[in-house]
């Protein structure tokens, strides 16, 4: 007889551990597949952490060549051990995947090792053994896009997963895609002192965040030192030993140039993942963009099987994928999971840092809602001023009739962490006043928000 179980979670990045572990918080019998030799999916082992990790030792090297002084830290030489850093970078990987390791066995979640194949509805097979599964939950995730003409390598021509393994910093490090992944892995290698050049095919950066912030960006992070090529698009790559020569031409069309580089980052998107996974077989229906077809309720059209996270349609986003996770399993078990859209935060952890939640003034205006926007800039806060960062501004946008709070838009520093206080605002439907009402300790960064959402009704207080 083979092992049976409630559900079969396939894949354990955050989308399918978080489900497998809620799933079995909730009684059920699970077991999560995952074929990589650590759990954790792309985000733990190849993105959202080690990222991170090199994203904070590369901005500790940059703040001690450039900016420490202007607090009166001086230091006769500061230097760069690139091994040490990625060595800590993967000291910080193995602590986070052998944490979920951890969360499984405490959970009773059986690690099921291999890549698994839907074989029949209700069965699925993973290294020659099959197992029942009541319910099948897609987890696969996303991979990168590949780019016609450019060849990926991981060496010459990298995706993230290459970005983050270079041995030595780049001369020259061409990004292609000015969006989440090429600003930050570009920032990374620009703080080591690698010139770098971002190559965009739109006329802006980070397309669906807020235009004002972009342009921002834009601007900050050009005085930092990268480049920037927008509207232009590479079509063809030709590797030598010294280097990349890509073939550049304007987007809509005109006279090619060449670009050379040392390295190349090609950050043009995800796509998802569902190879080898039996899906056509099962009969599973796909979109017009090769994802997992669900319902609101994360069911696709075979009975019994469901997808969560990079694989199904919205934002690609670790946190997104959790809660989808957290929602469907209280589904399985019974309850009525759900997820609000509306209320989920995308950050870009660039310093300064980028953080949104709800409509953009876009949306708005597209969709004929009035509404009211309040802004207020870092240059005004105090703290701000005394950590010595003062680039950006928080925008708070609320209904011009019913001052519900819609949406929020923030560039400045460590905005990935004030943006919760408006993802709660959107989440309790609370309205810009209820925001401005709330004491929020002074002096601290958080006071930011405060007076944007006063200036939503005219009446900032500090400017
Ligand atoms: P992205 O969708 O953020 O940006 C891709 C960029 O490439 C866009 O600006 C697009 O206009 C441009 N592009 C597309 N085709 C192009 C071409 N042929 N030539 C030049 N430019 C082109 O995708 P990215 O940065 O690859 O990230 C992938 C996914 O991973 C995204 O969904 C992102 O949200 C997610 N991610 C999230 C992070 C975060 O939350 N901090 C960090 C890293 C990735």
């Amino acid at each position: 007889m083979p092992e049976s179980f409630d559900v079969i979670v396939i894949g354990a990045g955050p989308g399918g551990y978080v489900c497998a572990i809620r799933a079995a918080q909730l009684g059920l019998k699970v077991a999560c597949v995952e074929k990589r030799a650590t759990l954790g999916g792309t985000c733990l082992n190849v993105g959202c952490i080690p990222s991170k990790a090199l994203l904070q030792s590369s901005e500790h090297f940059e703040e001690a060549r450039h900016k420490l002084a202007d607090h009166g830290v001086l230091f006769d030489g500061v230097k760069l051990d690139l091994a040490k850093m990625q060595a800590r970078k993967g000291e910080v990987v193995a602590a986070n995947v052998k944490g979920v390791e951890f969360l499984f066995k405490k959970n009773k979640v059986t690690w099921l090792k291999g890549a698994a194949r839907i074989v029949a509805p209700g069965k699925v097979e993973v290294a020659g053994e099959t197992y029942d599964a009541k319910n099948v939950v897609i987890a696969t995730g996303s991979e990168s896009t590949p780019l016609r003409g450019v060849e990926v390598d991981e060496t010459q021509v990298v995706t993230s997963t290459g970005a983050l393994e270079l041995p030595a910093v780049p001369g020259h490090l061409v990004v292609i895609g000015g969006g989440v992944i090429g600003l930050e892995l570009g920032s990374v290698w620009r703080r080591l002192g690698a010139e770098v050049t971002v190559i965009e095919y739109l006329d802006r950066l980070v397309p669906g965040m807020d235009n004002e912030i972009a342009k921002l960006l834009e601007r900050t992070l050009g005085k930092q030192g990268l480049r920037f090529k927008l509207k232009s698009k590479v079509t063809g790559a030709t590797k030598s030993a010294d280097g990349v020569t890509l073939t550049v031409e304007p987007a809509a069309g005109g006279a090619a140039e060449e670009v050379k580089a040392d390295v190349v980052l090609l950050a043009i998107g995800r796509r998802p993942h569902t190879e080898g996974l039996g899906l056509a077989e099962a009969g599973v229906e796909m979109d017009e963009r090769g994802r997992v077809k669900t319902d609101a309720h994360f069911a696709t059209n075979v009975p019994g099987i469901w997808a969560i996270g990079d694989v199904i349609a919205g934002a690609m986003l670790a946190h997104k994928a959790e809660d989808e996770g957290v929602a469907l399993a209280e589904i399985l078990a019974g309850q009525k999971g759900h997820v609000n859209y509306a209320a989920i935060p995308g950050v870009i952890y660039t310093w300064p840092e980028v953080a949104s939640v709800g409509a953009t003034e876009e949306e708005l205006k597209a969709a004929g809602v009035a509404y009211k926007s309040g802004k207020f800039p870092f240059t005004a806060n105090g703290r701000a001023r005394a950590m010595g960062d003062m680039d950006g501004f928080v925008k708070i946008l609320a209904d011009a009739k019913t001052d519900r709070v819609l949406g929020a838009h923030m560039l400045g520093p460590d905005v990935g962490t004030l943006i919760a206080e408006i993802s709660l605002a959107i989440e309790f439907g609370a309205s810009a006043e209820d925001v401005a009402r709330t004491c929020h300790a002074h002096p601290t960064l958080n006071e930011v928000v405060k007076e944007a959402a006063l200036a939503v009704d005219g009446r900032a207080l500090h400017i």
